[in-house]
């Protein structure tokens, strides 16, 4: 036991000492780092890349410092190669979280993962966000049981988090709703820089208040770049944000190893005459980013049809589920 909290320690302590600016690298003081600066590297990344010479010939550093100084750098980047054995270690370390409905995880292959970003898309009421709220409950939920023991973060862009549904979802599990309400932190956010500033504060939430998050929502993804980037014009930067805001879940995912869950909306494509009318918006770059797309439609009688869509690994398939006064339940 007090092993573990040393290795926690040291853990901390290491992840304290990543190297943010210029002086926090080894033999770098203010007056280096100025130097640097004036010739034009003024970032831990530009360090990393550099030709080692022109690092110390810029600062006065020797070409032994300036070696040292960008090997910590490189380091700080973590721009290492991994071998194929260490990326099948890491992905045995993938859990899943039940979603409630056991076709859908089969879907799924056996619920959402974690160190992926699974993706549901479809019309207003087509149960995006009661598939959230349902997470947000089972993650809580043991192991044995599908959870994953664990804490939840939701980003809410469309105010439309409820705690009167969580209620709901838990009595129906008979878990006691308060103390399942106290593990959702629950965030609203006003615009995408926010809404991106808040993936950023998961880091400290988990580190800082040493909260055991292993799932992060999102609902909705896109609302607030949709209507903060209306005109064509703007296209690209928004591309480019949703580029950065994208990667930075993906590093959550991946350093934590926790789930991130997105809803999406879709647009009308009046172009496409055959098959389905309806896409997904977020263009390639979210297509790219979400390792599970599964749109959603509702069916007959409250049933909703989940379809996967352009999975790397699972086979492409449907899946009824439905929902009911309890939550997301087999159909
Ligand atoms: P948008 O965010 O508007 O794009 O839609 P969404 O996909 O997020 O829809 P959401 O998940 O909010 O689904 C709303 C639908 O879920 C409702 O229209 C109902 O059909 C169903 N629903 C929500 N609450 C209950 C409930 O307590 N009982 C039952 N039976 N169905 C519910
Ligand atoms: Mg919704």
């Amino acid at each position: 036991m007090v092993k573990e909290k040393e290795k926690l320690v040291e853990k901390e302590e290491l992840e304290e000492e990543v190297p943010k600016e210029l002086e926090d690298l080894p033999g770098v003081g203010p007056t280096t780092a100025d130097k640097l600066r004036e010739a034009g590297y003024d970032t831990i990344m530009s360090i990393a890349v550099a030709p080692v010479a022109q690092i110390a010939d810029s600062s006065g550093m020797t070409q032994a410092g300036a070696m040292k100084a960008q090997i910590a750098a490189r380091n700080a980047m973590d721009m290492g190669f991994s071998t194929g054995s260490e990326l099948v270690k890491k992905r045995t370390t993938i859990e899943r979280l039940t979603t409630g409905a056991p076709e859908l995880d089969e879907l799924l292959g056996g619920g959402i993962e974690t160190q992926s970003i699974s993706e549901t898309y479809g019309a207003f009421g087509s149960g995006k966000s009661q598939i959230a709220m349902q997470l947000a409950v089972n993650v809580q939920l043991p192991k044995k049981k599908g959870g994953l023991n664990a804490d939840v973060v939701f980003i809410d862009t469309e105010n439309t988090f409820r705690p009167e549904r969580i209620t709901q979802m838990a009595e129906a599990r008979g878990l006691n709703p308060k103390k399942i309400l106290d593990r959702i932190m629950v965030a609203r956010a006003y615009t995408s820089d926010h809404q991106m500033l808040l993936v950023d504060k998961v880091d400290e939430l988990i580190h800082r208040q040493g909260k055991n998050i292993k799932l992060v929502i999102v609902d909705s993804l896109m609302s607030l770049f949709r209507s903060e980037y209306a005109g064509r014009g703007t296209l690209a930067v928004r591309q480019q944000k949703l580029n950065r805001h994208l990667h930075s879940l993906q590093r959550l995912a991946d350093k934590h190893n926790l789930a991130i869950y997105i809803t999406n909306q879709v647009q009308s494509r009046p172009d496409v005459f055959f098959g389905n009318p309806t896409a997904a918006i977020g263009g390639h770059i979210l297509g790219h980013a979400s390792q599970f797309r599964i749109y959603l439609r509702r069916g007959k009688a409250g049933k909703r049809i989940a379809r996967l869509v352009d999975s790397p690994c699972l086979p492409e398939g449907e899946a009824i589920f439905k929902i009911t006064a309890k939550g997301i339940e087999s159909a």
